[in-house]
């Protein structure tokens, strides 16, 4: 076994961030693309909130009004940076991923069109479907599905036919959920600009693995969540080209989201608040720019080698498995590998696994029609994160061996 220390930050130091650990000195969680656990500066910095400053924001002119307000607006701006946005109007507060996918698809829907035609990948989980499918239906367009190579990748190919004169926008994620696949995602959005189509990346499983960078990446809208990069649920982000969203119909409406009500007309307030009705999530905007603080404050390209070490560990200790399959074994990957056993269910080994401390997600990962492409019930999934260990995957595949010699 490869035994060479990560540069930076040790996992076992970064797992002493964590006081889930401290909770449960046994478990090796291996579930992190489901949600990472959360460091002590995330929860340290909710609950300053709440015991020093709280109070509503963009409302009074008190003192506590004032601190809060500060605080949520340079969570904003913390992000807006993390992602390489050009201003903060390009940041809009969302309880996660799925529902800046919602946003954006709503949104679309009130518009005057012109181009219908919906395009997708085989390797989307059901958020990145489920609007897209809804929105087709209700404009009148074709939910077109590029597909994905026997590798596991996005056909580009494929891709390119499925674009057209007609194509509205392109909505791919930068990592596969449930097979861990790293998609080009500039190679995509420079591909769906050449027929004058919208991009809208899911970036859930990206942000916490991968240096962002929007405007590099040249898409339209890039949507990400909270809770998968160390923050807390409940809040996420979808940002948005400035000149796009412009152009955007306001979503849903009420308070915060106006410049002057009255009861003949209202007329709508600036960016990002046009889209941002209702009191926000003011613990979690700021509970996700501790998030980013802390990410900040790793090696990101050492914390990157390590979960790719980590990963090409349990790919190898796998291989040489008799009835395990390892899925899209050579993709370029992030975060994420998933494994199919000929042998065992993926619910009997989930909870045969669990009950020797390895805690991982198995089944469709809210990705049914990528099942039924690759011809699988489901999927066991391990997904790791800096705070996993080489030790972690031993136990992994050693607590699967036992699994496997009860069950197999
Ligand atoms: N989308 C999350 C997952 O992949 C919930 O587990």
């Amino acid at each position: 076994m490869n035994t060479q220390a990560p540069r930076g930050k040790q996992p076992d130091e970064i797992r002493r961030d964590f006081p889930i650990f401290s909770a449960h000195p046994d478990l090796v969680y291996l579930d992190s693309a489901a949600t990472t656990q959360k460091p002590r500066r995330v929860l340290d910095a909710i609950r300053d909130y709440y015991e020093q400053r709280n109070a509503n924001v963009h409302r009074a002119a008190h003192t506590l009004a004032t601190e809060a307000t500060v605080a949520f607006e340079s969570a904003r701006a913390r992000v807006r940076d993390f992602i390489g946005a050009a201003s903060v109007g390009e940041v809009i507060w969302t309880r996660g991923t799925t529902e800046a996918i919602n946003l954006v698809a709503a949104s679309l829907r009130e518009m005057e069109l012109t181009r219908r035609d919906i395009v997708i990948t085989e390797l989307e989980h059901h958020s990145n479907i489920v609007p897209w499918q809804q929105l087709a239906a209700k404009i009148g367009g074709k939910l077109k599905v590029a597909r994905i190579t026997s590798g596991g990748e996005i056909d580009l190919e494929d891709l390119a036919a499925k674009l057209g004169d007609k194509t509205l926008i392109v909505a791919f994620n930068h990592v596969s959920n449930a097979l861990g696949t790293l998609n080009p995602v500039a190679e995509i959005c420079a591909l769906a600009r050449t027929r004058g189509a919208l991009v809208l990346v899911d970036g859930a499983q990206a942000t916490g693995h991968i240096e962002i960078d929007v405007k590099e990446l040249g898409c339209d809208f890039y949507a990400f969540s909270g809770h998968k990069m160390f923050g807390p649920t409940g809040i996420g982000v979808l940002y948005g080209r400035e000149d796009v969203l412009e152009t955007l119909p306001v979503w849903q409406t009420g308070g915060e989201m106006i410049e002057r009500v009255s009861f003949d007309g209202t007329t709508f307030n600036r960016l990002p608040y046009r889209f941002e009705a209702g009191t926000p999530n003011i613990a979690g905007a700021i509970g996700l720019a501790a998030a980013v603080e802390y990410i900040q404050s790793l090696d990101r390209a050492a914390a990157s080698e390590h979960e790719h070490r980590l990963l090409a560990l349990a790919r190898s200790g796998l291989q040489q498995i008799d009835g395990v399959r390892v899925m899209a074994p050579d993709a370029p990957r992030s975060g994420v590998l998933s494994f199919v056993d000929e042998d065992v269910h993926h619910q009997d080994l989930g909870t045969l696994l669990n009950e020797q401390s390895i805690a991982l997600r198995t089944g469709h990962h809210c990705a049914m029609p990528l099942m039924e492409r690759l011809g699988v019930a489901g999927v066991t999934r391990v997904s790791v994160a800096p705070y996993n260990s080489e030790e972690d995957i031993a136990r992994l595949l050693d607590a699967l061996a036992k699994a496997r010699a009860l069950l197999a």
